[in-house]
C-alpha cells in the first residue's frame, strides 16, 4: 500500500512537471506566487518590465496587428488581447477587466479601442500598486478585489474581460454568476483559459449553466503554442533576469510552469492533455 501510494506521488509530481499546470498550484500560486513575483519585478532588481502574465497568441495567416513601437516587445501577448477584442466595438463602454495582473492588456485596448471607462481587478494587491504607478491613462483605474466577489453594483458594465485567470478561483460558477450580476443586458463576457483534459466536461458544464448565454467557443491552442514559439526567447530572458539568484534547475522548472516553446505546457496543449478555450458570451 505504501509503495501503491508513493508511486502515486511520483507519478503525480511528473505529471506536473510534464504538464506545467495544476489547478492545487495554481491557486497557491494565486495567493502566494503572484504577490512575491511582482515584488520582485516592480523595480527592485531593476531591469525588463513585465506588463503580461498570460500566453502569447499567432494565428495562420499571422495576425499583423499593427503596434507603437514600444508595445512591439509585447507583440504576441498584445495580439491575444486584440482578438479578444477586436470585433466588439468597445469605444465608448465600460469595462471591466477580471484579473488584470500587471495591466499591459489593460492600457493596450484603452489606449487602441478608446472605451470611456476600463477598470482592471486583480486579487494581488502588489500587482494593483504597480499597475496604478505604470498605467496612467484618463478613464483607467485598478482595483483590488476578488474575482468571486466583485466589488461593484449590478449592471455596471457593457464588457467584462477576463484571459488566463479562471482556473485558480476556488469557486468558478460563482466568478460566472458575479460576471452576470455586473454586466448589463446586452453585455459581452470576453474569455480565455486553459484546463486539463479531465476538467472540460466540469468546465463547458459550469459554462452552459450559468447565466449568460454562448455566442461563441473556439479551441486555440494552435494560436497559443504559435504565442509559446514566438514569444519564448522574450519569456526565458526575463525569468534569467528575475530569477538570477536562483539554481539554473529550478529556473529552468519555472520556465516550464511559464508557457515557453517545449515547456510542459507547450507539450500538453500540443498534445490535447490540456485546452485552452476563447468564449465570447452574452447576458440576454
Ligand atoms: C496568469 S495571470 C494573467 C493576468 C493577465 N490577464 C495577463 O494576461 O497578463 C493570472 C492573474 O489572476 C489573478 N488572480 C488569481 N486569482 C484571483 C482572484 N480570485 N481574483 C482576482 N484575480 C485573481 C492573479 O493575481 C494574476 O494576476
Amino acid at each position: 500500500m505504501i509503495t501503491l501510494a508513493r508511486t502515486d506521488r511520483i507519478e503525480r509530481m511528473k505529471l506536473i512537471q510534464r504538464i506545467g499546470y495544476h489547478p492545487t498550484f495554481e491557486r497557491l500560486y494565486a495567493k502566494y506566487g503572484y504577490p512575491m513575483m511582482t515584488r520582485v519585478m516592480s523595480g527592485k532588481l531593476g531591469g525588463m518590465e513585465y506588463l503580461f502574465l498570460g500566453p502569447g497568441y499567432e494565428e495562420d495567416p499571422a495576425m499583423g496587428v499593427l503596434l507603437d513601437e514600444a508595445d512591439e516587445p509585447n507583440r504576441y501577448p498584445i495580439q491575444f488581447y486584440h482578438r479578444l477584442a477586436v470585433d466588439e466595438h468597445l469605444a465608448g463602454k465600460d469595462i471591466l477587466e477580471v484579473s488584470s495582473g500587471h495591466g499591459g492588456g489593460a492600457s493596450y485596448l484603452m489606449r487602441t479601442f478608446k472605451p470611456k471607462s476600463y477598470v482592471g481587478l486583480d486579487l494581488n494587491p502588489a500587482g494593483v500598486t504597480f499597475c496604478r504607478q505604470r498605467h496612467n491613462l484618463p478613464g483607467m483605474r485598478f482595483v483590488q478585489g476578488d474575482a468571486q466577489d466583485l466589488p461593484f453594483p449590478d449592471g455596471s458594465f457593457d464588457v467584462v474581460i477576463n484571459l488566463e485567470a479562471s482556473h485558480s478561483y476556488p469557486d468558478f460558477a460563482r466568478f460566472l454568476a458575479e460576471v452576470a450580476r455586473v454586466l448589463r443586458t446586452g453585455g459581452r463576457f470576453l474569455y480565455a483559459d486553459l484546463r486539463l483534459r479531465k476538467e472540460v466536461d466540469q468546465w463547458t458544464a459550469d459554462m452552459q449553466s450559468c447565466p449568460l448565454q454562448t455566442l461563441s467557443r473556439r479551441v486555440v491552442n494552435p494560436e497559443i503554442v504559435r504565442g509559446y514559439e514566438r514569444n519564448s526567447q522574450q519569456r526565458r530572458e526575463q525569468i534569467d533576469h528575475y530569477m538570477r539568484f536562483l539554481p539554473r534547475r529550478l529556473r529552468s522548472s519555472a520556465a516550464d510552469f511559464s508557457g515557453v516553446e517545449g515547456g510542459g505546457n507547450d507539450l500538453a496543449l500540443q498534445n490535447g492533455e490540456l485546452s485552452y478555450q476563447h468564449w465570447v458570451m452574452t447576458k440576454a
